[in-house]
C-alpha cells in the first residue's frame, strides 16, 4: 500500500515534525447503522494507509482510553430532538461531564449525520465538536453536517481527514497494514452483495396482505419480497431500506400547479442521467417534506419577498409552524411559485430518501425472502388528505409481481443473544412486533432453548392481533414461553403493554435477574418512554432499589446490551 502524498503545506514544512504516532481511534454513535458503515469504511482506508486503527462503537468504548488517544475521529448521528443515538448516550454524558480528561495532545475531527427537516440538525455532532475543542483537542478538519443524502459530503470529509492525517504522519514509511480492532463484524457476508443503499436491489413482491380484519381502523400490510439472486443477507433485528414512490395524485397536482410539462425530459444527476419530470417527481425527488434549506434555495431562485420574510431572523416560530406537516404542493400554492422551469426547481430538491423497516422474517426460516410489517399512514392536515409516502405506496400501489428497490441495513443494536439459552423479553405493540416475528422464526428454525416472553398490544383483539395464529402456534410448540396482550380499545379503560408488564412485575423482575435481554420495538414518543419508566418502576418495586439506583441499573443494562431498543 502507498502513503497518500499530501499537497505541499507551508506550515508543515517550516519545521521538522517530530515523529508522530500513527494511532487513530474511530468512534461511532449510530442508531440505524449509517455512521457505523461510514466508520468501517474510514477505518479500512486508514488501515490500508498504515495507521494503527481502533474502531469502536461509543457504546463499547472504555472512556479511560481517551487519555491515550492521539487522533480521534467521531462519526455520529442525531436523533429526534437533537439527542445522541441510544448507545452513544453514556459516552456522550461522560465526555460532557467533569470526569472527561484534558485532550491537549489529541487531534480530532467530527462528522455528523442528520436530517435538515429536523430543527436540531446534527446537534449531537455539533456538541461533540464543541466539547472536544473545549477539552483542548485540536480540530484538524472542519465538521461536516450531512443531510439524509450523506454519501457525497461524507466522502469529501473522509478525503480531507485522510490527507490531513497523512501530513501528520511525516515521512514514516508504511509497514504491513495493521488490523482493525474493535467491534466484531457480522456484516462481511452481506458486503459481498453488489446491492447497497446507493444501488438498491429490485425485489419482486411475492405477497402483499392486509393483516387487519374488516372494521379495523388500521391497515397493516404484510409484504413478502424475494431476495433471490441478490446475494443480500440479513439477521433478525436488521432493517430493510425501501425506496418508495410518491403519490401520483400529489405529483400530478404539483405538475399542474407549476404548469409544467410532465413529459419534459430533465437531467437528474451529475452523471447526466435523465427522467421525465413526472417520473423524477414520482421516484427520484422528495416532495413530501419541507425544510428550511429548501425554502432558502427556493426564495433565492424565485427572488421571493414573502419567502425571504418568513426566513428572517426572529421569525423562527412562524417558520417552524409553516414547515410542520406541509409538502411541496403547499409551498407552491401558498407562495404562488408557478413560472419556475421544472429543471431549475427540481434541482433544489433532496433525493428521495429510503425508509427503514424492521424486518419481520428470518432468512434461516425463509431463505431468499424478506418480510415487512408496515402500517398505512393516512390523515388529514392543513385541509388536505396526507399520505405516508412509503406505507401508502405499499398498501395501495404494490402487487405481487411488481418490484421494489431495497437494501439491507444492518442493526448491531438489536440482535438475538449469541447464547441461544439466554431468556428474552420482547415488548412490541403494533408494528413494533415485526422483529419479534423474525426472532421467533429464527429461534424455531435453530431450535434455541432459551425462554421467551412477548408483550403485544393494539386496539382491538378481533381485528388487530397481528400474526395471532403464528404466536399461538409458537406458544403451543414452546418456541414462545409466555405471551401477554393488551387491547387498548376493547374495554372502557385503556390497557397498554406497560399495564400488563406491571401486573407481571414479580416474574419480569425474576427474568431480568436471570439475565434476560429486554427488547423494545415500536412507537418512540409515547410507548417506548412509558415502557422505560415502567421497567424502572418494576426495579424499584421488586428489587427494592431507589429511583436513582433503578435508573443506573437501566443505563447499565443499555450499555451491556441487555436492554435493546428499535424505536421510531
Ligand atoms: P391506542 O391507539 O388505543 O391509544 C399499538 O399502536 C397500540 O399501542 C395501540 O393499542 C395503542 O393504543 C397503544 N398505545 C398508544 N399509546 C401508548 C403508550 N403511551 N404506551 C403503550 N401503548 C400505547
Amino acid at each position: 500500500s502507498t502513503v497518500q502524498v499530501p499537497a505541499v503545506d507551508t506550515a508543515a514544512n517550516v519545521q521538522a515534525v517530530p515523529s508522530v504516532s500513527k494511532e487513530v481511534t474511530v468512534l461511532f454513535g449510530s442508531q440505524t447503522g449509517n455512521a457505523q458503515g461510514l466508520s468501517k469504511k474510514l477505518a479500512q482506508q486508514l488501515t490500508s494507509q498504515g495507521f494503527d486503527v481502533t474502531l469502536s462503537s461509543m457504546g463499547d468504548y472504555k472512556p479511560n482510553n481517551l487519555k491515550k488517544v492521539q487522533n480521534l475521529l467521531v462519526l455520529v448521528s442525531t436523533q429526534g430532538e437533537g439527542d445522541p443515538p441510544d448507545n452513544a448516550i453514556p459516552f456522550y454524558e461522560f465526555l460532557h461531564s467533569k470526569r472527561a480528561p484534558q485532550l491537549a495532545d489529541a487531534k480530532y475531527a467530527v462528522l455528523g449525520l442528520g436530517d435538515t427537516s429536523y430543527e436540531f440538525f446534527c446537534q449531537t455532532a455539533k456538541d461533540f465538536d464543541k466539547r472536544l475543542e473545549e477539552l483542548g483537542a485540536e480540530r484538524i478538519v472542519a465538521r461536516a453536517d450531512c443531510d439524509v443524502d450523506f454519501e457525497e459530503q461524507a466522502a469529501e470529509w473522509i478525503d480531507q481527514v485522510l490527507s490531513s492525517l497523512g501530513q501528520a504522519q511525516s515521512s514514516a514509511t508504511v509497514a504491513g497494514a495493521a488490523a482493525v480492532s474493535g467491534t466484531t463484524d457480522t456484516t462481511e457476508a452481506a458486503a459481498e452483495s453488489p446491492y447497497s443503499r446507493t444501488r438498491p436491489f429490485p425485489a419482486e413482491v411475492l405477497e402483499n396482505l392486509n393483516l387487519n380484519g374488516r372494521g379495523s381502523s388500521r391497515e397493516t400490510r404484510h409484504v413478502e419480497l424475494s431476495l433471490e439472486g441478490s446475494g443480500l443477507q440479513y439477521e433478525p433485528g436488521d432493517s430493510l431500506g425501501v425506496y418508495p414512490e410518491n403519490h401520483p395524485l400529489l405529483v400530478d397536482e404539483l405538475i399542474q400547479a407549476m404548469e409544467w410539462d410532465g413529459n419534459e425530459s430533465i437531467v437528474i444527476n451529475k452523471n447526466g442521467d435523465h427522467l421525465s419530470v413526472r417520473d423524477a417527481l414520482l421516484r427520484h425527488y422528495e416532495i413530501s417534506v419541507l425544510t428550511k434549506p429548501l425554502l432558502e434555495k427556493v426564495a433565492g431562485l424565485a427572488d421571493h419577498e414573502q419567502l425571504y420574510d418568513l426566513l428572517e431572523e426572529g421569525r423562527e416560530q412562524d417558520l417552524r409552524n409553516y414547515l410542520y406537516g406541509r409538502d411541496l404542493l403547499d409551498l407552491v400554492q401558498d407562495y404562488s411559485l408557478k413560472g419556475i422551469p421544472a429543471d431549475e426547481f427540481l434541482s433544489l430538491l433532496r433525493k428521495m430518501p429510503s425508509r427503514l423497516y424492521s424486518i419481520s422474517s428470518s432468512m434461516q426460516a425463509a431463505p431468499d425472502e424478506v418480510h415487512l410489517t408496515v402500517r398505512k399512514v393516512e390523515y388529514e392536515q392543513h385541509g388536505r388528505q396526507r399520505y405516508g409516502v412509503c406505507s401508502v405506496h405499499l398498501a395501495e400501489r404494490l402487487e405481487a409481481g411488481d418490484t421494489l428497490p431495497v437494501y439491507i441495513q444492518h442493526n448491531e443494536n438489536f440482535k438475538l443473544p449469541h447464547d441461544a439459552s439466554t431468556p428474552i423479553i420482547m415488548i412490541g405493540p403494533g408494528t413494533g412486533v415485526a422483529p419479534f416475528r423474525a426472532f421467533m422464526m429464527e429461534r424455531e428454525e435453530t431450535g434455541a432453548e432459551g425462554k421467551s416472553w412477548l408483550f403485544f398490544g393494539d386496539q382491538h383483539f378481533a381485528t388487530d392481533f397481528l400474526y395471532q395464529t403464528e404466536w399461538q402456534r409458537w406458544l403451543k410448540d414452546g418456541v414462545l414461553t409466555r405471551m401477554d396482550v393488551a387491547f387498548s380499545r376493547d374495554t372502557d379503560q385503556k390497557v397498554y403493554v406497560q399495564h400488563r408488564m406491571m401486573e407481571r412485575s414479580r416474574e419480569l423482575y425474576e427474568w431480568i435477574q436471570e439475565g434476560a435481554i429486554v427488547y423494545v420495538c415500536g412507537d418512540e414518543k409515547n410507548m417506548a418512554n412509558d415502557v422505560h419508566l415502567t421497567l424502572e418502576k418494576i426495579l424499584v418495586q421488586e428489587g427494592n432499589l431507589s429511583q436513582e439506583a433503578a435508573a443506573e441499573y437501566m443505563s447499565n443494562m443499555l450499555q451491556q446490551k441487555r436492554y435493546q431498543r428499535d424505536v421510531y
